[in-house]
């Protein structure tokens, strides 16, 4: 869902994608059975913004899927009763595979409440794990199609130590004095060492984002991670950089999908500023038990009639072969998942400011950076 407001000749499009239906009105959900079934359907639906779990039960104080509930802090019961009572709940999922389950419910729900049970649950979990491995599959393809132009980047930041080695090498060969020959030797390991690491980072980027996403994860590091990269992927030439990172700044969610989409909204702004030069600004801050992250450009700005639509599979503005268009798509996905919003606010000629803001991991500290 984008919402599009419009502001004199300032063009501000927020989007919260499915968070504004969770406000207004989001399926409460309660889950019964906290087997491996209710565990699954625990880890994929808590990742749905308009999904609001209110529950899990199972006679089993310590069944895999009450574990995770703990961890998730999704209320967890050992009272079935308790749980259906619950006046808000729109949908009952049975995953107990207690034949007497869906009769006792069909008996003691709530009129309101509507009942998923059996081998439908079962159907419900497949189609979930389903689409979020086709989800995966478009973030590592539009990750991988754009490293494609990484390759300009790495040569020529390879090549530089490649020159120094090779320089070295040579005078090694002709060098009688046994302290300059260390000296040189150390230079060559330290040249090695730059061009090993360009590799691990290209190397660790390009990989599928590791499945084993909740974690807490610092913005700040992750932003200087993706500058790193994004380096690769666009001339940084006459940009100034900028940053104010406000410490201990940290947020929940996968590591590789975050990175993910730092990379992308640092590679759009450098991109913006591509043919005049400009300043990038790197702002992160901790403000009303949220995290922040500011990224801004002074770079070619976004027409208002095209800020509908950046957020769409596929719309690029950019030459044939210089983009996807599935940039802020993805983007959009992860921040979804990770209960996140985003707000981009652009100005032709003058720049776009994109804003991300997260629930923090950390307690809350000060607002926005002056
Ligand atoms: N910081 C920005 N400044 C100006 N325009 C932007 C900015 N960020 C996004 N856009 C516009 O939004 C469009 C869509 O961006 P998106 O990142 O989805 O795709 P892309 O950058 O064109 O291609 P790619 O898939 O390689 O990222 C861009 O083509 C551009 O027109
Ligand atoms: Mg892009």
């Amino acid at each position: 869902m984008v919402k599009v407001v419009l502001l004199c000749n300032r063009a501000t499009v927020s989007l919260q994608g499915d968070r504004l239906m969770e406000r207004s009105d989001p399926t409460k959900v309660a889950i019964l059975g906290g087997g491996r079934g209710g565990r699954a359907l625990l880890d994929l639906l808590h990742q749905i913004p308009s999904i609001e779990i209110v529950g899990i039960a199972d006679s089993d104080p310590a069944a895999p899927g009450l574990q995770r509930a703990r961890e998730l802090k999704v209320p967890v019961t050992t009272n079935v009763p308790d749980l259906i009572s619950d006046h808000g709940v729109g949908l009952l999922l049975d995953v107990t595979g207690d034949p007497e389950m869906e009769a006792y419910l069909h008996a003691h729900k709530l009129p309101t409440a509507e009942i998923l049970s059996g081998s439908a649950s079962r159907l419900l979990w497949k189609l979930i794990q389903h689409e979020s491995k086709l989800e995966a599959e478009l973030l590592h393809s539009e990750k991988l199609a754009g490293i494609g132009s990484f390759a300009a980047g790495i040569a020529h930041d390879i090549n530089n130590p490649l020159q120094l080695i090779l320089g070295l090498a040579e005078n090694l060969t002709v060098e009688r004095d046994l302290a300059a020959v260390h000296e040189q030797a150390r230079d060559i390991i330290e040249a090695v060492k730059q061009t090993s690491a360009i590799c691990r980072d290209l190397t660790r980027y390009s990989r599928r984002a590791s499945p084993h996403g909740n974690v807490m994860v610092s913005v700040n590091g992750k932003l200087d991670e993706a500058l790193k990269i994004a380096r690769y992927a666009s001339s940084f030439h006459d940009i100034e950089m900028i940053k104010h990172y406000q410490s201990g700044a940290a947020v929940t969610g996968n590591p590789d999908e975050l990175l993910h989409v730092l990379v992308n909204l640092i590679t759009n702004a450098v991109h913006a500023m591509e043919r005049r030069g400009g300043t990038l600004t790197l702002e992160t801050t901790l403000l009303d038990g949220q995290v922040g992250v500011r990224i801004s450009d002074t770079g070619c700005g976004i027409a208002p009639d095209n800020i509908p639509e950046i957020f769409e599979p596929f719309f690029t503005t950019k030459a044939p072969g210089k983009g996807t268009g599935l940039g802020l798509y993805n983007v959009k996905t992860i921040i979804n998942k990770m209960h996140g919003t985003i707000a981009v606010d652009s100005q032709i000629d003058k720049g776009t400011t994109v804003t991300l803001t997260f629930p923090n991991a950390e307690p809350v500290g000060q607002g926005w950076p002056s």
